[in-house]
């Protein structure tokens, strides 16, 4: 019997993960898909394609042509337009989908978050009196500050940040997580941060961060995330598995 297509849309540690437990099955055969954005990726656990599909269109062609069987968005949170394309290819493939996707952080006692439901808003969230500010919510969006010079920035990215920042005051860190809250702490003092700017990503690689603002008593604003596309959600690897599992049962296979 041949071996079940699955196509993870990756980009995350949950995606790298669940890959890694599937290399392992040799009832499937799983490659991941990634954007192409990192200049230099993790090496990932099982084959991978790069680069986009051409929109929702494109994604269903290659689901068809690739004779895919299941898709798994395992995207960041916040690659929204992705998860959108994912729905609608699923939809004209008629393809069983899932999402992987992990829990948002909540506030706990001490935390001073201040909402807001994009990176746009974080401008007057800030407020127009000078502040210094941990801008941690990658290189794609970090140019919405520009609109804002009056306060000094760190910002936190994996790859440069290109074109630069036109604000005057900015310090650039090139980092990947996981970090740890001693360093986290160290950081944020040393450059007296007095706002964290962050998206609500979720999990524990990049959290350092939020516990050392609560111990700081240094206020957070947090990109809250849109409401999901709509494909059921699972948010850990293991509950992915099962998931993938019950798809892969005789009975749901038959429509597989
Ligand atoms: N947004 C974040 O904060 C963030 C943080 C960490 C990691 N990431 C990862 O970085 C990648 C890009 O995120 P984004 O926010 O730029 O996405 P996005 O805005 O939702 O997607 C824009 C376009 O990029 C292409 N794309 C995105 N993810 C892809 C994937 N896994 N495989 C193939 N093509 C993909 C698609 O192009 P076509 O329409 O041409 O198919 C998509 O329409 C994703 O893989 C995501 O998991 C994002």
């Amino acid at each position: 019997m041949g071996k079940t297509r699955i196509l993870i849309l990756g980009g995350t540690t949950e995606a790298r993960l669940l890959g890694a437990a599937l290399a392992a099955r040799p009832d499937l055969d799983a490659t991941i898909s990634l954007a192409g954005r990192t200049v230099d990726p993790l090496p990932q656990p099982v084959p991978v394609r790069i680069g986009g599909f051409g929109g929702a269109e494109g994604l269903a062609r290659y689901l068809r042509e690739k004779e895919i069987s299941i898709l798994i968005d395992a995207t960041h949170p916040f690659a929204a337009q992705m998860s959108r394309n994912a729905v609608e290819a699923a939809a004209a493939s008629g393809l069983p989908a899932f999402t992987l996707r992990r829990a948002p952080w909540q506030p706990v006692e001490g935390d001073r978050w201040v909402p807001v439901s994009d990176v746009p808003e974080v401008v007057s969230a800030l407020g127009p009196a000078p502040r210094h500010v941990f801008l941690a919510i990658g290189r794609q969006e970090a140019h919405h500050v520009n609109r804002a010079p009056m306060h000094h920035y760190l910002v936190r990215s994996v790859d440069p940040v290109e074109p630069a920042l036109t604000v005057p005051h900015v310090t650039y860190i090139r980092d990947l997580g996981p970090f740890r809250l001693d360093d986290e702490i160290r950081l944020m003092r040393h450059h007296q941060i007095d706002a964290l700017v962050t998206k609500n990503s979720g999990g524990s690689a990049t959290y350092a961060k939020i516990e050392a603002a609560r111990q700081l008593g240094v206020e957070v604003i947090m990109v809250e995330r849109a409401p999901g596309a709509g494909l059921p959600v699972t948010t850990t690897v293991e509950g992915a598995l099962n998931h993938l599992d019950h798809l892969l049962s005789p009975a749901m296979k038959r429509g597989v």
